[in-house]
Parts: C-alpha cells; sequence; structure tokens
C-alpha cells in the first residue's frame, strides 16, 4: 500500500518535472520563431504557404530555414517522386519497408505494435531526408466498399484511437512530423472530390472525430491533412467549423493544417477557416496557387491581416522545432534495416485473423503431408506497391508461394496454379474496369487446371481475396463479391477435394455466401507487408499462433450493412447522409440484431481460453469515482496464445438512443497452457457518456449500466451490473 502510494508521489514530481522542461523548450522554440518571423518579407511567409515541389514547401534560405519535405505515406515512405510532376523520380535508394497497412496493425489490437510501427515509419522518413509523414489515415469504415478501407484502421473510435496515438508517438519521436488524415468524414473515395456529408452533430463527435481528438490531444500530432469532400455544406479545407472551432480551439491543437493534394478551392474561405499551408493544386506555376499570389494580393488590399499569415507561419516553424529540423541532434533514422523488416513482421504475426477451423485442420502437420495445391493469384501477387498514395517500393515482398517453397519444398510436393487471373485494369479517372469476356475459355482452362492439381494433393492452400485495383484510392468497389470469378473456382475445387484453406488477401470484407459452409478453414491475412508469404506460412504450419481480431465486422452480404440497409450510400447528386447515425459497424449489427458473417472483435486461436471472475471495486458509483474491473483470463489449450479481452459497456436506459453496446477497453495478454492472468480495467464517467447536443458535452445519466467482458462483439462471456447514482 505505502509503496503504491510513494509511486503515485513519485509519478505526480515526474509529471510536473517533464510539464516545467515542456514549457521551457515551448518558451524558448516560441522566442525562436519570433524572432524568424520579424525577419522575414511578405514573399517570404507566403511561400512558405504552400507547395513550391508536389512534395515541399518553401524555406528561407538566408535565415537557415530548409524547404519543407513530406512523403506519403501510412505504411511505408513512398518512393521518390519528381520535384515537379508525379512521375517517379527513378532513384535506386528509395526502397522502404512495406509495413502491413493500418487495418492489418488495427487487428492486432496491440499498441505496443503500433508504436513500434510508427518508429520504423519515422525511422525510415528521416533516413529519407522527410519532415513530416503523411500518415496515419484514421477515417472510419463506413461502409464495406470503401477503397480506402485498408489504410484506414476501423469501424470503432475506440480502436482506432487507443492505435493511433503509440503509433503517431512513435513516428514523432525520430524527429519527424505525422500528418493526420483525412479530416474528416472521407468515409467514401467514390465522388471524394465533390460529395457534402450531412452528419448530425452527435454521430460526429461519437463515431467519426474521437479518434481524431485522441491524435491530438493525447498523440500530440503535429499536423493533420483535411479530407476533400465537404462536410455540411462546407470544403474541409475551409470549413471553419471542423478546422478553427474543434480543432484549433476546442482540441487546442497547434500544429499545421495541410490540404489534401489539390483538395483547396478558395483563398480567403480557406485561410480565415483555418488551413495553413495549400499543397498539390493542379497548377503547373505555383504562384497560381491559392495561398500564393492570390494571398499575397489579399494581404495587400487588405483582405486579410499580416497577423493571419504570421499565424500559419508561427505554426510551421514552431512544428519545424519541435521536429527538430533545426538540431544538430536531430535523429538520421535507419533505412530498410533488419529490425525494420522484423517489426513488420511481428506486427503481421499478430495481425493475420483466423475465421473458421472446423475440426481443427490447421494448423497443417507437415510430416502427415505429401503434396499441397498452392492455387490463387494472390500466391504470387506482390502488393506493396499498390493502392494509390500509399504504395511502397519496398526492397522486398515474401510472396505466399515464395514462402511455402522456401520453407516447406524439400518436404513436402508443391504444386502451384493460378486458377483465377487479374482480368481489370485500374485508371485514376475511371477507376477499375473488366476487360474480360465471362466464362471466356481462358478461365475455364484454369479452373480446370486448379481442380487438376487439386485432385492430386492432400491439402489445398487457395490464397484468393481483393487486389489493389479493388483496395485503392479514388474508387470504390461495386459489391462485396469475390472478383474474377473466385467463387466459382472455389466451388469447383471443393467439388475434388474438401481440405481446403482459404486465406484472403484485401482490406476490406467479402461475401462468402456461396462457399462458406463447405470450406472448412478460412484465414485473413491482409495486406501483410514485406514478410506477408513468411507470415502466412508459420500461420498454417503453426509455428506462429494467430491472435488477430477483426478490427470491422463481415456482413454476410452488403445489403446488411447499415449505411447500405437504408440506402444511404453512395448519396445522391453528390450529396451523402449519414442517417444511420451512431448505427455503424456492430453497433448497428448488435442493436438491430442483425447477424454479422464475422463480428467485430473475432478472431480464433490455436488454443483456447477461458474468461471468468468478474469483480467490481464497487457497483455504486457517483460521477467522480472510478471502478475497477477485474476479470481472470486462461489458457485452457495446449499451445501458447494471446487473447484479447474486450471490456464493452451498455447504457440500460437513456434519454437517448443508444447502441446495445460499446468497446471501451481491451487489453491483449500472452498465457502459457494452463496460465492465468486477472486483467484490470478502469470505468470512468466518460465510457458511460453519450454526447449531449443541447449541453455540447458528453453526459453520463443516472441508472443502470452493464459491464460485458468477452474476445468478440457477439460472444460476451461475463457481465455485471453497475448503478450510476449522482451525476453531479
Ligand atoms: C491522398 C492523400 C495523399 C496525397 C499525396 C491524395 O490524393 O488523398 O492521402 O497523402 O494525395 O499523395
Amino acid at each position: 500500500m505505502k509503496y503504491i502510494k510513494f509511486e503515485k508521489i513519485l509519478l505526480a514530481i515526474m509529471v510536473i518535472m517533464i510539464t516545467k522542461i515542456d514549457a521551457q523548450n515551448e518558451k524558448s522554440i516560441t522566442e525562436k520563431v519570433n524572432g524568424l518571423i520579424s525577419q522575414m518579407t511578405l514573399d517570404e511567409k507566403i511561400g512558405m504557404l504552400h507547395g513550391n515541389t508536389k512534395f515541399s514547401s518553401a524555406g528561407v534560405e538566408r535565415l537557415g530555414i530548409p524547404d519543407w519535405k513530406m512523403s506519403d505515406g501510412p505504411h511505408g515512405v513512398r518512393e521518390e517522386i519528381n520535384p515537379h510532376s508525379w512521375e517517379a523520380a527513378g532513384w535506386d535508394n528509395d526502397f522502404s519497408t512495406y509495413l502491413p497497412v493500418s487495418t492489418a496493425l488495427a487487428a492486432t489490437w496491440n499498441p505496443e505494435l503500433a508504436y513500434e510501427f510508427g518508429k520504423v515509419l519515422g525511422s525510415e522518413a528521416r533516413a529519407r531526408g522527410k519532415d513530416v509523414i503523411l500518415g496515419p489515415g484514421i477515417n472510419i469504415h463506413r461502409t464495406p466498399l470503401c477503397g480506402r478501407n485498408f489504410e484506414y484502421m476501423s469501424e470503432d473510435p475506440h480502436l482506432s484511437s487507443t492505435m493511433v496515438v503509440p503509433y503517431i508517438k512513435g513516428v514523432q519521436e525520430q524527429d519527424v512530423a505525422s500528418c493526420l488524415k483525412h479530416f474528416s468524414l472521407n468515409n467514401q473515395e467514390y465522388e471524394r472530390f465533390d460529395v457534402d456529408v450531412k452528419v448530425d452533430e452527435r454521430t460526429m463527435r461519437e463515431i467519426y472525430l474521437p479518434a481524431f481528438e485522441s491524435a491530438v490531444k493525447e498523440g500530440k500530432v503535429l499536423t493533420v491533412m483535411s479530407a476533400y469532400n465537404k462536410v455540411n455544406g462546407y470544403w474541409c479545407s475551409e470549413n471553419k467549423y471542423l478546422l478553427n472551432d474543434i480543432l484549433k480551439k476546442e482540441w487546442g491543437f497547434k500544429g499545421v493544417v495541410i490540404s489534401d493534394w489539390n483538395g483547396t478551392h478558395s483563398t480567403l474561405d480557406a485561410a480565415n477557416a483555418g488551413l495553413d499551408i495549400e499543397m498539390g493544386t493542379d497548377e503547373d506555376n505555383y504562384n497560381n496557387y491559392y495561398f500564393a499570389d492570390k494571398l499575397k494580393t489579399a494581404v495587400g488590399e487588405g483582405k486579410i491581416g499580416i497577423e493571419r499569415i504570421d499565424s500559419k507561419v508561427r505554426r510551421i516553424l514552431t512544428t519545424m522545432f519541435k521536429s527538430k529540423v533545426f538540431d544538430k541532434s536531430r535523429s538520421k533514422g535507419e533505412l530498410i534495416s533488419k529490425n525494420n523488416f522484423e517489426v513488420a513482421k511481428r506486427v503481421a504475426e499478430e495481425a493475420v485473423v483466423l475465421l473458421k477451423n472446423s475440426a481443427n485442420i490447421l494448423p497443417l502437420n507437415k510430416s502427415e503431408l505429401k503434396s499441397i495445391a498452392v492455387i490463387g493469384e494472390n500466391a504470387i501477387v506482390k502488393h506493396a506497391a499498390g493502392g494509390g498514395s500509399s504504395g511502397v517500393k519496398t526492397k522486398y515482398e515474401i510472396s505466399p508461394l515464395e514462402a511455402l517453397q522456401n520453407k516447406f519444398s524439400d518436404k513436402v510436393t508443391i504444386q502451384f496454379t493460378e486458377g483465377y487471373k487479374t482480368t481489370t485494369t485500374f485508371d485514376w479517372q475511371d477507376g477499375v474496369n473488366d476487360t474480360s469476356i465471362s466464362n471466356s475459355e481462358y478461365k475455364k482452362r484454369m479452373i480446370n487446371d486448379a481442380v487438376e492439381v487439386a485432385q492430386k494433393s492432400d491439402m489445398v492452400l487457395m490464397f484468393l481475396g481483393l487486389n489493389h485495383h479493388y483496395d485503392n484510392e479514388s474508387t470504390d468497389r461495386s459489391d462485396m463479391k469475390l472478383p474474377y470469378g473466385q467463387d466459382k473456382l472455389i466451388k469447383e475445387v471443393l467439388k475434388v477435394n474438401k481440405n481446403v484453406v482459404i486465406i484472403l488477401i484485401g482490406g476490406s470484407p467479402v461475401d462468402m455466401s456461396e462457399w462458406i459452409e463447405d470450406v472448412p478453414a478460412i484465414v485473413q491475412g491482409w495486406y501483410a507487408g514485406s514478410e506477408a508469404g513468411n507470415v502466412f506460412a508459420d500461420i498454417l504450419f503453426g509455428d506462429v499462433n494467430p491472435s488477430g481480431k477483426l478490427p470491422f465486422t463481415f456482413p454476410k452480404n452488403l445489403e446488411d450493412s447499415p449505411a447500405h440497409k437504408i440506402g444511404e450510400y453512395p448519396g445522391k447528386d453528390f450529396v451523402v447522409h449519414y442517417k444511420e447515425g451512431i448505427f455503424v459497424g456492430y453497433r448497428y449489427f448488435d442493436s438491430f440484431d442483425v447477424k454479422p458473417q464475422f463480428a467485430f472483435g473475432y478472431g480464433l486461436s490455436y488454443t483456447e481460453f477461458e474468461l471468468k471472475n468478474i469483480e467490481l471495486s464497487k457497483t455504486r458509483f457517483t460521477i467522480s469515482d472510478e471502478i475497477e474491473v477485474a476479470v481472470t483470463v486462461k489458457n485452457i489449450g495446449r499451445r501458447k496464445g494471446k487473447e484479447v479481452v474486450q471490456l464493452y459497456i451498455q447504457d440500460e436506459l437513456a434519454s437517448v438512443e443508444r447502441p446495445h453496446k460499446e468497446l471501451k477497453e481491451f487489453k491483449k495478454v500472452e498465457l502459457n497452457p494452463n496460465e492465468e492472468r486477472v486483467v484490470k480495467f478502469n470505468i470512468n464517467k466518460k465510457m458511460l457518456s453519450f454526447y449531449d447536443v443541447e449541453l455540447k458535452s458528453w453526459k453520463a445519466e443516472e441508472g443502470t449500466f452493464k459491464i460485458h467482458v468477452g474476445n468478440s462483439s457477439d460472444n460476451i462471456k461475463l457481465t455485471a451490473e453497475i448503478e450510476l447514482v449522482a451525476t453531479k
């Protein structure tokens, strides 16, 4: 007891000391920034507020301020782009580590890995001489069709918040600014440049903004990218409510707001609403940007005060100081090191989700297997470079077939055939186009080859799913079906061999209804980075025990998904109404009793866990209290493994409609067989609250709340009740 008190005092002293040091640093930065601004001409100031190449804004050489260099993207530093065109620069030293994409990272439910991930990204950005890395993307998955879901984390604000904070800390500790994107409500790619999102205040506060808020307040993110779309009538790059009122004033964001590339629409409106830097506008002459000559003229004509310009420059310079741009001790970073690829591997190992494993067909036993059929183009496709701006030119990416051949070809006969082929083209203007003639002879022949190989093999591993023609920036899928005739391929293979394992690649759910009952094992593999193939092989053969959990619901079909159910996707006449409100993802499936294919938070292991003994430090709760919830998790199987203990809260009766339950806490624990551990959570008032639009703040109402603990949103094992007795 005494020891705990001492620890708390020590912690308090440390916090005071750190705050003091921070305040001193901040003071000295302010003085230096003011000193620089006082020496700058208007032209020099304006030069800092818009792009001077595709990925930089100007510095002021005579004052020792370098150009500010930016780079995509969220899961690896993008290859070098020519300064003034979109062509690749063609360097031979711009290879980077391809980290698993953000959905995969979120599927680990492991914030420590998010921190390691961030460190690798930040370090590689430094090694490439970058100041700002354009990631993470944390828009909420509203529809399974969004082409950029793979770049985002989850349908749930708490999971996104918990993962994004350590990611940003990891990046920024490497002396690089993270750029949080896309602020905000950029949840579809279809008509992304035009669509106006009509959303109510409560939905925005409870679903779409919390991860941004945590990234700003806890993650201390240094830059934010405004989204392309409009929100409630105003472009995000000139949305005063989002940028000035919420981001800068309410959340206290001191950093820089950067426009998305070619996402600025005005000079005065944008400058007054809170945009600080204009990037990527479709103009060859940078002086024609809204924040270039036009902004200078507006200052000259007295339409905008110099203090507004100074405040933008101040934000940029302060951010530069914070990421040590002027400091000799700035991190030099490390590119494509062994450690960086190891981190990519560790993330992938915890990201893969085992969706189905009838009769424990997995893990495979190499000593019993004589022959394996490997079927599916995704066994050989490399995905790193795809997806749009987030593409990575990686030093290597191990495909599933390469990994299986490297590891097992001396022990097992491996026969590969594609079974299907990419017959689409992708184009930034028109999106995906299927050029194939359906039922062509060629398709039939590929299926026949697959059937033949499957027939001759003990086991069939099918690497299927999507690719970056479908999971791509600027386009959404048109349905949830597997492309290229894969449903038919699966059904034909199943006719000759029942020992089929399907490994799905992709960043969004696919419709499995045509074959799910007949396939004994399914694995969700995502786009799992440079080490993807090795990790899949390790999981399939049991060298790694899967521990990933779905970061979003897999509906049985598209129509079950809330926005589609109510016909509010993709909108009409460039307007989309988020009429499903707060009922996004599992909040909808749970509350309206719609059975998903696989629930949010779901994922199997090769071992089994038991959750037992829920204990509360008290059950009557006043508003300033905290309640401790303790549960025991035990590994009751025969292998070491990791389980994610998930805590959801349900408000039994409220003055507003509330979801059946909401994720409020989770912990991932590793346990040996027979080992058990007590996992503790603290419940506070915020976790019981909803956003009250009248009060313009969060409100917890008196009454009973249920605390549910389980290992997915639809598998609750323990429930307890607490009573909130006083709200003041
Ligand atoms: C994307 C951003 C990206 C930027 C620069 C835009 O099209 O929406 O996410 O950072 O391009 O490549």
